[in-house]
């Protein structure tokens, strides 16, 4: 076998090797007789499921359905009941479809190429190349959500990966590390320095064997990535907050519904958009003394942005103008700061 060139690619496989040694896991049920088929099963459950989860499942998949044609020759009942409660069951049936599949087509025995995996359901690339280099110790490179967050922060790459463009670098940074030896060795260790070491959210730097050549560590922000999906672009409702003020100065407001928005909160009384306010002002209130729009402001919820434009109404009397019930009330301004209030109507009354 030639040496490999030495620089970058060289040396982060050297890294992650050393480390693997010492740290890696080397004992999961999936990692004893590692036939593609075991690999395959363990790396289905594991794509959206924590490992301490999957272990019993496949433990009880591995003995009722210990290989291919089992699996091929079982009722998608029995494979979705062995299945419950790891949830997203496309993937319970997805490996079933892919079982009758390599029996039908493949005569029972699994691929040998990352291209051939990649058009059997349930398999996408990186799925495929961990099948081929943990199980046929061949060399594959893999970029499931671990890797992805590690080669991201090691290259400080900015931009969501769900972004072709992004993907197809990380593929690049992914392709370009992997070793041509030891190929089941770098693929596991890769996953285990992502969830034991670049941890989603407190990375352990410190431990870590990437650390000198980082450069998210070195920008001091490995949490910045991989970047995170830009937020889609909120919509936008309106409403009327009506600010209705008595001679005393005591304002009206009233408590919302327990559900919604602002639930159980006290808010001033709504007006539709769509609703015109000086006839709804005519009539309400004949004794009506002011009736003015201030410019509109913005409360932006985490599904949408609320436009609210301010009236402000002067009366003479204490109406109760929707309902006379307990749900409004005409509150002087002592008694209105017990009360729970939403962000923006604690501003306006303080503008009071
Ligand atoms: N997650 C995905 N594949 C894994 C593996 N082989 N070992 C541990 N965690 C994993
Ligand atoms: Fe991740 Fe920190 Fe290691 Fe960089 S140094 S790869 S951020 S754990």
């Amino acid at each position: 076998m030639p040496k490999q060139k030495t620089g970058d690619s060289y040396s982060f496989s050297e890294q992650v090797l050393k480390w693997f040694k010492i740290h890696g896991r080397k004992h999961l049920p999936w990692q004893t007789d590692r036939t593609p088929y075991r690999v395959w099963v363990s790396e289905i459950m594991l794509q959206q499921t924590q490992v301490a989860t999957v272990i019993p499942y496949y433990e009880r998949f591995m003995s009722r359905f210990p290989d291919v044609e089992s699996l091929a020759g079982a009722s998608q009942d029995e494979v979705l009941q062995l299945w419950t409660g790891l949830g997203y069951y496309a993937r319970g049936r997805n490996l079933h479809k892919c079982a009758q599949m390599i029996s039908t087509q493949y005569s029972g025995v699994f691929p040998k190429s990352v291209d051939e995996l990649e058009q059997l359901p349930g398999i996408g690339r990186s799925t495929a190349g961990a099948i081929i280099s943990l199980a046929l110790k061949q060399r594959a490179a893999i970029l499931d959500g671990n890797v992805k967050r590690v080669l991201a922060r090691f290259h400080a790459v900015e931009g969501w990966p769900g972004k072709t463009s992004v993907n197809k670098q990380l593929w690049a940074i992914a392709e370009k590390y992997t070793p041509n030896n030891q190929a089941a060795d770098y693929t596991q260790a890769m996953m285990d320095l992502g969830a034991t070491v670049c941890t989603r959210s407190k990375p352990k730097c410190s431990d870590c064997p990437l650390q000198s050549h980082c450069a998210a560590f070195e920008l001091g922000t490995p949490t910045n990535y991989p970047t995170k999906k830009p937020k889609k672009t909120l919509p936008v409702k309106h409403t009327q907050f009506l600010i209705l003020q008595n001679s005393a100065g005591h304002v009206l407001l009233e408590q919302r519904p327990t559900v919604g928005i602002w639930g159980g909160l006290w808010s001033f009384p709504e007006l539709a958009a769509s609703e015109d306010t000086h006839s709804f002002c005519e009539k309400n209130f004949g004794d009506i003394i002011e009736c003015t729009a201030k410019p509109d402001f913005r409360h932006t919820f985490s599904h949408y942005h609320l436009d609210i434009t301010p009236i402000y109404i002067t009366i003479e009397q204490s109406h109760r103008f929707i309902a006379d019930n307990d749900q409004q009330q005409w509150l002087p301004h002592q008694q209105w700061e017990t009360y729970g209030l939403p962000a923006p109507v604690k501003k306006l009354l303080d503008a009071l």
